[in-house]
């Protein structure tokens, strides 16, 4: 397996490639559910790249850049275990040298949600999900659906721009009790961790109960669950037209909708979604 850290690297071994080329970006502290992006990457195509870069521009300055999980050289074992051909690991001055002054900005679909409680977030996605797409240039890109809304705005920006490469959204990967996997649960305790697990049981729940009470009041129900079950604040519970992130009135409007979550425990921000 080849690891990548210049770009000029990159571009040499780029031109050396043919046939179609999977990317799987990640910020490392790689789990199955990435995993399962890779493996879906290999039976679409001829190679598979993943690129691990903590990616400043997405973080806020109060938030956990500084602590975020780094396990570059596990990263490398696993992936190389699986036969990834090869990982694009650019330092933070590779990506963004002093002098840079660009950035790609998706509005309308990237500014509710976590776009209302993290302004600045889907910037940083989409500037350096941009980026990869140029320097990689892959066939096909593999998102996870656990953060739903990014998926979303990363397909409005390659549809917007006519950017060619197919995105591809993964199903979320949970653990033997629904958990979501994510790289932020290492920042969970045990007794955290048994909290964090209702919060899929609770999402399941709104199916069943939306059909007799209506959006409006599930959305209270499933507010007022999660805080009894031990979550300390909640960002957002809200059922959305899958594709546009919307509102949705009533549920004959709309055939894909789905639940969205962001909830803290503690200073731990946990985000989940499931279709209706
Ligand atoms: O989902 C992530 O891990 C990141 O937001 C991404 C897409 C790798 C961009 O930094």
């Amino acid at each position: 397996m080849k690891i990548i850290k210049t770009l000029k690297e990159l571009r040499s071994y780029r031109n050396e490639v043919s046939g179609s080329v999977g990317l799987v970006p990640t910020m490392g502290a790689l789990h199955e559910g990435h995993l399962s992006l890779v493996k879906k990457s290999f039976t679409d195509n001829n190679k598979t790249i993943v690129s691990i870069f903590v990616n400043p521009a997405q973080f806020a300055p109060h938030e956990d850049f500084d602590s975020y999980p780094r396990h570059f050289e596990d990263d490398c074992k696993q992936l190389e275990r699986l036969n990834v051909d090869a990982v694009w690991a650019p330092s933070v001055s590779e990506m963004y040298p002093k002098d840079f002054q660009t950035a790609v900005r998706v509005s309308g679909i990237s500014e509710v949600l976590e776009g209302e409680f993290r302004p600045h977030f889907f910037e940083g996605v989409t500037t350096i999900v941009n980026k990869l797409f140029m320097q990689v240039q892959p066939t096909r890109a593999y998102f996870g659906e656990k953060v739903f809304q990014q998926l979303q705005v990363i397909q409005k920006m390659v549809k917007d721009l006519n950017i060619s490469v197919h995105v591809i959204g993964c199903k979320i990967i949970r653990d033997a009790e629904g958990l979501a996997l994510s790289s932020r649960n290492a920042y969970l305790s045990d007794d955290d961790i048994q909290v964090a697990r209702q919060l899929n049981v609770i999402l399941k729940q709104a199916s069943a109960l939306v059909k007799e009470r209506g959006i409006q009041e599930v959305e209270l129900i499933l507010k007022d669950a999660i805080i009894t079950a031990g979550f300390t604040k909640v960002d957002y519970v809200t059922l959305r037209n899958a594709e546009t992130l919307r509102p949705i009135s009533s549920l004959q409007n709309c055939d894909d909708v789905r639940i969205l979550v962001a909830a803290y425990l503690g200073p731990v921000r946990l985000i989940d979604n499931i279709g209706l």
